[in-house]
């Protein structure tokens, strides 16, 4: 198949000499002016164009021509046109080509000339086109290292980009391995303070008497073993992005501290009289609800109102139609890289098992099974017992979703727990969920603590 060719020129002797010219390395279109040069633009597509800037009903001047410039350009932003001018009008060229045109051409026509002209525009056509459909490959499914094309997902995407370069608090929400700590780095990259440092801080792994001062630093002596002053996370984030992780975990105290920052962008360290003015943004992750903690008085509303002027809610990967097999993937081949083993995919039965567990640990859940399997795996497909996903299916078949989940959920759950002789953290660790989401389940559940 040709590359289509559009000569626009309304002088017909020259238009049959290139047509004649090139018509063996290209599909030619001829256009005599500016409205049917457009008409033809858009229904045939052409790459390149090559365009007489005298055209009628002004042939003896240019301003028709840069008009078809201008719109040919808007209507195709990756068209290639090689503007054409009479002897001795370099100027109205080089005007041409910073309005956008690719390149020029005097008259009369050398055609040896005009070809290699036409076949580097070609080119760098080609190249271009290539490179933009690889770069919507690309953010299509994976954006700041996160991967999916679901609309689920797609939507927190561009939610992202939306918030990245306001200065508003933002709430991440989702279960736990959906991703918000990706989410919070993703907002602060794409944010006017990448350069300056993103702080994490998690609310729940650290004892609430030491937290104050993780925050909000201490002055000397403030409490026994403050032997020196110290900075906390808010003061390290200056410029930055502090990213609180397990909101829903903050005393009222320090939830009232917090509050406090949030209106007057001041903070006071522990032990200390002034107040220290802090430019720091605030982004918050929690995977509890909190509008049940606020109507059972742990959380503060004033502070939600203030801390979720934007919330992104993350979806959980069972949700996310079309993605678990994308990441399935995609990871299987990332950890089969980085331990050299000869991995190449999944068994069906393997797929069908991704395809329909529940995935209550959700992304890292995913990325803790399949790791594991690639180290396991015998064969060069995974298997399902592989992943540890070989449990009696057939059992829940039938029963309704909500209940089979269930069943699987708690199955599981009961499992990792006799596996770790009932040690939480540890089935936690395994089942790819935070310990107070398992807690969360085994209460929903019924599962007791002391199996
Ligand atoms: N869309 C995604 N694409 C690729 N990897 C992802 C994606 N979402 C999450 N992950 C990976 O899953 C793991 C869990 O993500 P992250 O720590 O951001 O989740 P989280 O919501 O903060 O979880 P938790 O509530 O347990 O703290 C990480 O290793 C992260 O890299
Ligand atoms: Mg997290």
């Amino acid at each position: 198949m040709k590359l289509k060719l559009l000569i626009v020129e309304d002088d017909s002797s020259i238009a049959t000499q290139m047509k004649w010219a090139l018509a063996q390395d290209y599909e030619i279109f001829l256009a005599e002016d500016r409205p049917s040069a457009l008409e033809i633009l858009g229904k045939e597509r052409p790459h390149v164009v090559t365009l007489d800037l005298g055209l009628p009903p002004y042939p003896g001047e240019v301003k028709e021509g840069f008009m078809a410039l201008t719109e040919m350009l808007s209507q195709e932003s990756l068209v290639k046109v090689v503007v054409i001018t009479g002897q001795g009008e370099k100027d109205h060229a080089l005007k041409a080509i910073g309005e956008g045109a690719y390149d020029f051409f005097c008259k009369p026509i050398q055609i040896d000339e005009l070809k290699v002209v036409l076949n580097r525009a070609f080119y760098v056509s080609q190249l271009e086109r290539e490179y933009r459909e690889l770069q919507q490959q690309l953010s299509g499914e994976s954006f700041e290292g996160m991967l999916g094309t679901s609309p689920q997902i797609q939507e927190v995407f561009s939610s992202i980009l939306k918030v990245a370069t306001t200065e508003v608090p933002v709430l991440i929400v989702g279960e736990s391995g959906t991703g918000k700590e990706l989410v919070a780095k993703a907002i602060h990259r794409n944010s006017s303070r990448r350069k300056c440092p993103f702080i994490v801080i998690n609310c729940s792994a650290i004892p609430e008497t030491l937290l104050e001062s993780e925050l909000f630093g201490h002055e000397k002596g403030a409490f026994t073993g403050a032997h020196i002053q110290r900075k906390g996370r808010f003061e390290m984030a200056q410029e930055g992005t502090l990213f609180l992780d397990e909101i829903g975990e903050l005393s009222p105290a320090l939830q009232v501290k917090l509050l406090r920052f949030l209106e007057e962008q001041k903070i006071e360290r522990v032990g200390g009289r002034e107040a220290i003015v802090v430019n720091a943004r605030v982004l918050a992750a929690t995977n509890k609800d909190l509008n049940q903690a606020i109507k059972e008085g742990k959380f503060r509303e004033d502070l939600y109102y203030r801390l979720g002027v934007v919330t992104i809610s993350l979806p959980t990967l069972r949700e996310r139609e079309g993605d678990v097999l994308l990441l399935a993937t995609t990871l299987l081949h990332r950890y089969a890289h980085e331990n050299e083993k000869k991995v190449t995919g999944f068994t069906t039965q393997a797929i069908h098992a991704i395809k329909t567990y529940p995935w209550p640990g959700n992304v890292r859940e995913l990325e803790n099974r399949i790791k594991r399997a690639v180290i396991m795996a015998e064969e060069q497909k995974v298997s399902p017992a592989d992943l540890e996903l070989d449990f009696p299916y057939s059992k829940y078949e039938g029963r309704g979703l909500k209940e089979a989940r269930e069943g699987l959920e708690k199955a599981l759950i009961q499992k990792a727990l006799a596996k770790n002789k009932g040690n939480i953290t540890k089935a936690a660790e395994e089942l790819g969920v935070s310990r107070p989401t398992l807690y969360e389940l085994m209460e929903r559940l019924g599962i007791g603590k002391e199996k």
